[in-house]
């Protein structure tokens, strides 16, 4: 009973009902990383040998690794080289072009920019595949429904699961934490037993009870993990949820920024308007050739000045281990590649801080 305390105890319950609530979804099962979170997501859906994933290759590598850790072979979808997300046309193009059995796709909102959920959710239904949005970059970012309604990434309005990563550079910070949201309560329940060894110790389902009413006992009846996340990491996780939307607020008046003090620049483009994005990464897209600098050149320079910048990302599907695996090509997401670079974005940065950020960039590209 003490151990509660520290682990699947109030906390927990209190985090898991609070990011429930917040995000709109029925239920919301919290683990320690987005990575568990997507591996969880997977294991529910049977992915497998016979049970393969489409994604997109702009994303993080686990988002293509969970399904590897399942057995599933990972397909390939392009993207949108201007926004970086998967699009239903590109989903219908690599279902009709690949040899594997495909059984879920997941959309990734690339840097909190939401995909097209009612279109991609029409062409899963009717393919009879599964879907996952990996919002890992999105909580509270929305979209619109067939009929302009406005709806939450997170609450599954167009997906069986929504999965998100609590890491420290994201919206809401565990420490290292995920999350589960699914509308789908059988997917919950299989998912709490993977998140803990695959037990239970729910009477009903028990097939080798030793009495009716044993306290001790619990039952296993496929292989499961130990994703568990600790009281301290879902006691951090609440109090960050709690100024989520302050974050976002913030996050959208340094979009604003940028897009003025950025924009009309020769060979860089700001990203492209969206109403929903909650801006967990500002992209900006530069034509390198035509500027006369390399990327390393800029970042390198950038960083003399104490700007740090990033890329998101190189795509999966280059990674030796993909191609190794025989992965196909998506120029949409080459070209998207070749152009993109995050510069700083998070409520921290003050507006003085995000002018000096617009002038460095205009400067050390000799604007
Ligand atoms: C899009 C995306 N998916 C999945 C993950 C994995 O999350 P975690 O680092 O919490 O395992 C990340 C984290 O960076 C991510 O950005």
């Amino acid at each position: 009973m003490q151990g509660q305390f520290l682990t699947q105890g109030p906390m927990l319950e209190a985090f898991e009902f609070a990011l429930a609530r917040t995000l709109g979804a029925k239920n919301a099962i919290v683990c320690n990383s987005g990575t568990a979170a997507l591996h969880l997501a997977y294991l529910a859906l049977d992915l497998g040998v016979d049970r393969g994933l489409l994604t997109s290759p702009i994303t993080f590598l686990a988002t293509a690794s969970a399904a590897r850790m399942c057995g599933a072979p990972v397909v390939f979808a392009d993207v949108d080289p201007v926004m970086g997300n998967l699009t239903p046309d590109m989903v219908k193009a690599a279902l009709s072009s690949t040899k594997e059995r495909i059984a879920a796709v997941t959309a990734i909102h690339v840097g909190g920019r939401p995909c097209d959920m009612p279109e991609l959710r029409k062409l899963t239904n009717e393919r009879g595949l599964a879907l996952i949005e990996d919002a890992c970059h999105a909580p509270l970012a929305s979209y619109r429904g067939l009929n302009g309604e406005s709806h939450y990434v997170g609450a599954c309005a167009h997906s069986d699961i929504a999965v998100f990563s609590f890491h420290p550079i994201k919206h809401v910070a565990m420490g290292e934490g995920g999350a589960v949201l699914t509308n789908d309560v059988k997917i919950a329940e299989r998912v709490r037993t993977l998140r803990n060894h695959g037990m239970t110790r729910d009477p009903r389902t028990w097939v080798n009870a030793p009495e009716p009413d044993a306290p001790w006992y619990y039952e296993m009846h496929e292989i499961g993990w130990n994703y568990r996340a600790c009281e301290m990491q879902c006691a951090l996780g609440l109090s960050q949820l709690a100024r989520v939307e302050d974050g976002i607020h913030r996050r959208r008046h340094i979009a604003g920024q940028y897009d003025r003090l950025l924009s009309g620049l020769n060979h860089l483009t700001p990203p492209p308007p969206s109403e929903g994005n909650v801006w967990h990464l500002y992209p900006i897209a530069i034509d390198f050739e035509a500027v006369g600098k390399t990327r390393g050149q800029l970042m390198t320079a950038l960083a003399a000045r104490g700007i740090e910048t990033q890329v998101h990302y190189i795509p999966v599907n280059r990674q030796p281990y993909y191609e190794s695996l025989g992965a196909n090509a998506t120029p949409g997401a080459d070209l998207y590649y070749q152009r993109t670079l995050s510069i700083p974005m998070y409520p921290g940065l003050s507006d003085v801080d995000v002018k000096y950020i617009a002038d460095s960039i205009r400067d050390v590209l000799c604007y």
